[in-house]
């Protein structure tokens, strides 16, 4: 039985989908079996994992019940692409819009280890749809924008799918990402972070690179691309571990940390 995690935040361009692209890249060399969902008319998932332009079918034929998602599985991902958006529209008018992913999943959530969603950088029906499919939220925040009350407001986001749709919904916690921890800037925003949501803030770090743009352009993952920088999206997956409960797959993280990142950029 999967746990399914959605990554969101309040605005665009925090991180989100290359956390999915890592974090997919990461676990699956922990050997599970990992569905990533692209529920972004953008389709920058599908990008990142270098999937053909006019890959068919898609997230949109499934959220309107022209395909089974395990149909429109493409590699490790459902992809998406501006179609996306006309199936969101088609949805809104429907009885059962915002559990419709919910219920398109409910096969591969048996199959699968672990899925992972890539929200779009609204929090509309996408992201409910999202959040209503998911065990847990992932909330990606970048230094550089960042304001508490936006974080407060995904936060709301999430409350209200757990309220009204999914009760079982866990904040899993929140990343600072995209973060240059050598201005104060960021280093103010991470206690300010911590000072507000306490325990639920990562203490690891997405550090900003570069490397991630040139890697993504390239459809290359970051720990093939630079393992030196992929080693935060590592640390992160051991406390994402913890929290979720398999502790068992800690030793084998610590392998694959000792086999791909350099000895003299190890923390
Ligand atoms: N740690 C990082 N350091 C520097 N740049 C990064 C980092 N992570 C991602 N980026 C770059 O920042 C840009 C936005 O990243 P990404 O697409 O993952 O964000 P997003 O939150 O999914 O955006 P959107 O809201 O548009 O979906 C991309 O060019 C990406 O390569
Ligand atoms: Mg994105």
């Amino acid at each position: 039985m999967a746990t399914t995690i959605s990554v969101l935040s309040q605005k665009g361009g925090t991180g989100k989908t290359t956390m999915v692209r890592t974090l997919t890249d990461v676990f699956e060399r922990l050997g599970l079996d990992i569905l990533a969902v692209d529920a972004d008319p953008q389709g920058n998932l599908s990008d990142y994992f270098d999937t053909e332009p006019d890959a068919q079918p898609t997230l949109a034929e499934v959220l309107t019940a022209q395909t089974r998602a395990a149909d429109a599985i493409h590699g490790a991902v459902i992809p998406a692409n501006l179609r996306l958006a006309e199936a969101e529209l088609a949805l809104a008018g429907r009885i059962g819009r915002e559990v419709t992913l919910r219920n398109a999943l409910r096969d591969l959530k048996r199959e699968k280890d672990l899925i992972l969603i890539d929200c779009p950088p609204t929090l509309g029906l996408l992201t409910v749809n999202a959040l209503v499919a998911s065990d847990h939220a992932l909330l990606s925040t970048q230094s550089q924008y960042f304001s508490l009350q936006g974080v407060e407001q995904a936060m709301e986001v999430v409350d209200l799918a757990r309220e009204s749709l999914n009760p079982d919904l866990e904040l899993l916690g929140v990343v600072l990402n995209i973060a240059n921890m050598r201005t104060r800037h960021a280093r103010q925003t991470l206690d300010s972070l911590r000072e507000r949501f306490g325990e639920k803030v990562f203490r690891s770090v997405i550090r900003q690179s570069i490397a991630y743009a040139e890697s993504a352009e390239r459809a290359i993952p970051i720990l093939d691309y630079r393992p030196d920088r992929g080693q935060d999206y590592l640390s992160l997956a051991g406390e994402i571990l913890r929290r979720l409960g398999s502790p068992e797959l800690l030793e084998p993280l610590d392998r694959l940390s000792v086999e791909i990142v350099p000895a003299g950029a190890r923390a």
